[in-house]
């Protein structure tokens, strides 16, 4: 058996717009998927949590099936393990794909490979998106850490890889980059949690429709990404103040593009007076927000005084990781 874990994510600038290339950042959270396989030693057809695995049910699970084979071709039993909300805007799927790449190599003794787990789950989330998916969830869950994507290849950030894809007849391409970010100790990430599920796809597809029917309402993009330009050089300068405006600024032409919803809006109204910056994080349309704060136990009651689940989370979490066997 072997079994290898990945974080889930939060986005603090971009959503959406970096769908498009415009730039963005992202950070793994302290929670994760686990995935643990074993050799289907009953069945001659492969399992997911104890019953037969069905391809069109879990398409990017036999996509990197099919990506990333073991010598033997036996069947496998795939357990999944984790703490992160489905639906949730926290890239649950995606920490789902990143770990079973690690499971995968680790079966073939292969080294743990965060870089072919990025980019075999980006392919996986797009087959699942609609052709329409960023490689900011796959990249962060793999690498952990902070994240960044852009349209230029950053001065003073640690260039990773460039990636890049065709979206809507146009290729884009993303050059990925992560960065360590001294974050005051006194500043926390709270996530709250409307328990609504939000469909990333759904909501992709939604702001598609928007930009093809109201070219125009492109400019909202370009905003975006002149926002999150800033508030990763606030973040890079430790401004926390400025990362909160930013991050609150965001939220507001995430809302006028219509990704909000009423209980994101009843948690965010709430989160506000003790934070520095609130917004919508992930897709959208349910799921979560996060808020950056001095007060997170404040914030935290805000949100749960609210109906919605909040916890506090670390930034600087470990990215794809191999499990040891108890
Ligand atoms: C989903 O977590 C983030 C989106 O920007 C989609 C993507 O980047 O593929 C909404």
């Amino acid at each position: 058996m072997v079994k290898a874990s990945a974080p889930g994510k939060c986005i603090l600038f971009g959503e959406h717009a970096v769908v498009y290339g415009q730039p963005a950042l992202a950070c793994s959270i302290n929670q994760r998927m686990t995935i643990e396989l074993e050799r289907e030693e009953t069945f001659d057809t492969w399992r997911l949590d104890g019953r037969t695995f069905n391809p069109q049910k879990h398409p990017h699970i036999e996509y990197i099936r099919s990506q990333i084979t073991t010598e033997d071709q036996d069947p496998l039993h795939i357990r999944i393990r984790g703490t992160i909300p489905k639906a949730s805007g926290l890239g649950s799927s995606a920490a789902l794909s990143v770990a079973l790449c690690g499971a995968l190599q680790q079966l073939r003794n292969d080294p743990l490979d965060q870089t072919q787990a990025s980019a075999i789950s980006h392919q996986a989330e797009a087959s699942a998106q609609g052709g329409r998916a960023s490689p900011l969830d796959t990249a962060t869950s793999s690498f952990g850490g902070f994240v960044v994507l852009s349209d230029t290849i950053e001065d003073g950030l640690d260039f990773i890889e460039t990636r890049a894809m065709d979206v809507d007849g146009k290729t884009f391409q993303w050059h990925l980059h992560t960065f360590e970010a001294t974050i005051p100790e006194d500043v926390f990430l709270v996530v709250g949690n409307t328990g609504v599920h939000g469909s990333t796809s759904a909501m992709v597809e939604q702001v598609a429709t928007l930009i093809r029917e109201h070219p125009e309402r492109k400019v909202e993009l370009d905003t975006i990404g002149a926002i999150a330009r800033r508030g990763i050089h606030a973040l890079q300068e430790g401004n926390m103040e400025a990362v909160g405006q930013a991050m609150t600024e965001n939220h507001i032409v995430l809302r006028s593009l219509g990704v909000s919803s009423p209980d994101l809006e009843r948690l965010i109204r709430a989160a506000a007076p003790s934070s520095l910056g609130v917004k919508l994080t992930g897709a959208g349309g349910g799921g979560c927000m996060i808020a950056l704060t001095r007060r997170p136990e404040e914030t935290v009651g805000a949100i749960e005084m609210e109906g919605g689940r909040a916890f506090i989370t670390h930034f600087n979490e470990p990215g794809l990781k191999i499990e040891r066997l108890m």
